[in-house]
C-alpha cells in the first residue's frame, strides 16, 4: 500500500500477538486498524500512548475495555465498513452495560478526520472520535470521556504528535514501519488523504535515526520508511537549523539509516513520481540495505487521465524515471497502484493503460475502481463513468497485472534469494519470510523450526513460483548456519 499494502479489511499486521492480553487489573485495549501502512504505525504508536495508562493490548475485542478503530477514507467500501463495525461493538458495548462493565469506543484515522461530526451524529454511542494528527493525546481524550462524556478531536494540532510520542516500545518483531513523512500537498483530483492527513510534515532526521536505532536494538532488521508522500521527505539535518539549506531528503536519510548497526533492510512506500530526485535514484544503486523494489504509482497509463488526475507528469516522463532507477539498480522491481474508470477514461486511456502496464512489466500491484470521494474536485465531475465499465476494465487491468506477477515469481525458480524469516508459515513445521522483493517465500521443512530462523536472514534456493509466492529450501550453508 501505497502506502502499499492498503487495505479494505482489517490490517493483516495484528498487534495482539506481540503482547500479552491483560491481567485482569490491566486495562484490555483492542485496536482494529484499517488502510495504509501508516494506520497500522499508528495503531502501534497508540497503543504505546496508551500504555501508561495501564492499557495492554487484547487480540479480541470481548471483554475490552477500550475499543479503538482506526480507519481508512480512501475509498467508499473502506469507509462504510468502519460503520458496520460500529453497528457491532454497539451491541458488545450494551452487553458489557448490561454486565455492569465499560466498554469504551474511539474510532480515529481519516473516516474520523473526515467525517468526525457527521460520526458524531450517525454514532452517537462513541465515546472518542479523533484524528490522525491528535492520537498522542488519546489517553487524555479517553479519561475526559470517562469523566465527562463523548469528546471530538479533529483539529488539527498546531505541535506535530511526533513531538510527545513515548519512545516506541519492542514488538519481538524482525520488520518494523517508520513514519517519516506525512501529510500530502499535491491534491490529486480523486484523493481525500490532503484532507484527512494535512498539509506535508517531515520528521527530524535526528528524530527517526533514534527510533531505528532503537528498534535495531530490538532485534528489527528491516524497517520500512512510511508517507504519503515519502520520497518529498526533506527532514531537518542533525543540528541543523531550519532553512532549505539544512535539510536532507530522502536518499540521504537512507544512507544516514543504512549506518544504522543490525538494520540489514530498508525499504520506503509510497512514492510520488516527481519527487524521485537524483540522490535517491543515485542511493539505489550505492545502498547496499536498500531493497531493489520500489512502489512507484502511476495510477494511469494516459496522459489525458494523468492530467485529469493533476498528477503533474506524463505517460513519458513516468518511464523516464523508471529508466533511469534501472540503470541505477539494474534488478530493481517495480510496483504500482492503478485507478480505472476514473471520471472521462475512455476505451483508448484504458487501453493505454494495459499498454504501459505491458512496457514496465510490474511485479506486483494494486488496481482499484475509481471511487468518487465527497469534497474532492474529481467527484464533483459529470462526466462519471459507469460502475459496470469500470468493473470490467477493472477484470481485464487484474488479469494482466496478475500474469505479469506470476510470471515475475516463476523467473525467480533456481534462484538463491537472502529471506529475512519473520513468521510461521500456513503449514506445520514451515517458515515464512520475505525475499528483497517482499515476495512471500516458504520454506519446509525447517532445521530447528521458527525459533531457529526468526529474524535471520539466510540464502534460499527458490524452487516453486506462485501467483503470490515462492517456496524454496535453505541452501546448505544456511541449513548449518542455522542449526540450533
Ligand atoms: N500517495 C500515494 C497514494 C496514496 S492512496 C500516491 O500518490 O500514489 C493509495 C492508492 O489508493 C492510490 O495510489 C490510488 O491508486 C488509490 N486511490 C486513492 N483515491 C482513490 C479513489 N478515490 N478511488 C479509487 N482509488 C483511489
Ligand atoms: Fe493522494 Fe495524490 Fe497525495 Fe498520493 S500524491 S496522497 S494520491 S493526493
Ligand atoms: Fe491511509 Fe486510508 Fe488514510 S490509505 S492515509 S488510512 S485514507
Amino acid at each position: 500500500m501505497g502506502l502499499a499494502r492498503r487495505v479494505e479489511r482489517p490490517s493483516k499486521y495484528g498487534l495482539a500477538a506481540f503482547w500479552p492480553a491483560g491481567e485482569s487489573s490491566v486495562k484490555k485495549l483492542y485496536i482494529k486498524t484499517y488502510g495504509c501502512q501508516m494506520n497500522v504505525y499508528d495503531s502501534a504508536r497508540m497503543a504505546d500512548v496508551l500504555a501508561p495508562a495501564g492499557y495492554a493490548l487484547a487480540a479480541e475485542p470481548e471483554g475490552a475495555d477500550l475499543v479503538v478503530l482506526n480507519t481508512c477514507h480512501i475509498r467508499e467500501k473502506a469507509a462504510e465498513k468502519v460503520y458496520s463495525e460500529l453497528g457491532r461493538l454497539k451491541a458488545q458495548k450494551q452487553a458489557a452495560a448490561a454486565d455492569g462493565r465499560t466498554m469504551l469506543i474511539a474510532v480515529g484515522g481519516c473516516v474520523a478526520q473526515a467525517e468526525g461530526a457527521e460520526m458524531r451524529r450517525r454514532a452517537p454511542f462513541v465515546d472518542v472520535v479523533f484524528g490522525p494528527q491528535n492520537y498522542h493525546d488519546l489517553g487524555d481524550m479517553v479519561t475526559r470521556a470517562e469523566r465527562q462524556g463523548p469528546v471530538l478531536e479533529t483539529e488539527f494540532p498546531a505541535q506535530v504528535k511526533f513531538d510527545h510520542l513515548p519512545r516506541p516500545r519492542a514488538r519481538g518483531e524482525s520488520t518494523a514501519f517508520v513514519s517519516v513523512q506525512e501529510g500530502c500537498d499535491k491534491f490529486c483530483t480523486f484523493c481525500v488523504v490532503p484532507y484527512t492527513r494535512g498539509a506535508e510534515y517531515s520528521r527530524p532526521v535526528a528524530d527517526i535515526v533514534a527510533e531505528v536505532e532503537v528498534l535495531a536494538g530490538d532485534g528489527v532488521k528491516e524497517v520500512t520508511l512510511l508517507g504519503q508522500n515519502v520520497n518529498a521527505y526533506h527532514g531537518a539535518a542533525p543540528r541543523g537549523k531550519a532553512g532549505k539549506a539544512d535539510e536532507w531528503g530522502l536518499g540521504r536519510l537512507i544512507r544516514a539509516l543504512a549506518e544504522v548497526a543490525g538494520l540489514a533492510r530498508i525499504r520506503y512506500t509510497t512514492s510520488h513520481p516527481i519527487d524521485m530526485d537524483d540522490d535517491l535514484i543515485a542511493a539505489h544503486g550505492e545502498v547496499e540495505a536498500l531493497m531493489p523494489y520500489l512502489h512507484l504509482p502511476v495510477q494511469s497509463g494516459s496522459d489525458a487521465v494523468l492530467a485529469g488526475m493533476n498528477r503533474r507528469y506524463r505517460v513519458e516522463e513516468y518511464l523516464a524515471v523508471v529508466d533511469r532507477l534501472r540503470a541505477a539498480r539494474p534488478d530493481i522491481a517495480l510496483s504500482s497502484d492503478f485507478i480505472v474508470g476514473f471520471p472521462g477514461e475512455t476505451e483508448d486511456d484504458f487501453a493505454a493503460t494495459l499498454d504501459l502496464v505491458r512496457d514496465v512489466g510490474y511485479a506486483q500491484a494494486y488496481s482499484f475502481k475509481y471511487s468518487a470521494r465527497p469534497g474532492t474536485p474529481a467527484a464533483d465531475r459529470s462526466d462519471q463513468v459507469a460502475e459496470d465499465v469500470k468493473a470490467e476494465r477493472l477484470a481485464r487491468l487484474q488479469a494482466a497485472l496478475a500474469n505479469l506477477a506470476r510470471s515475475f515469481n516463476e523467473d525467480c525458480v533456481g534462484r538463491v534469494m537472502e529471506v529475512l524469516f519473520d513468521r510461521p508459515g500456513r503449514y506445520r513445521g514451515q517458515v515464512a519470510g520475505r525475499s528483497p522483493y517482499l515476495q512471500a517465500v516458504h520454506v519446509t521443512p525447517d532445521p530447528g523450526g521458527i525459533e531457529a530462523l526468526q529474524g535471520r536472514i539466510l540464502p534460499v534456493r527458490i524452487t516453486e513460483g506462485h501467483a503470490n509466492s515462492l517456496a524454496g529450501r535453505l541452501t546448505g550453508a544456511a541449513v548449518r548456519e542455522a542449526r540450533p
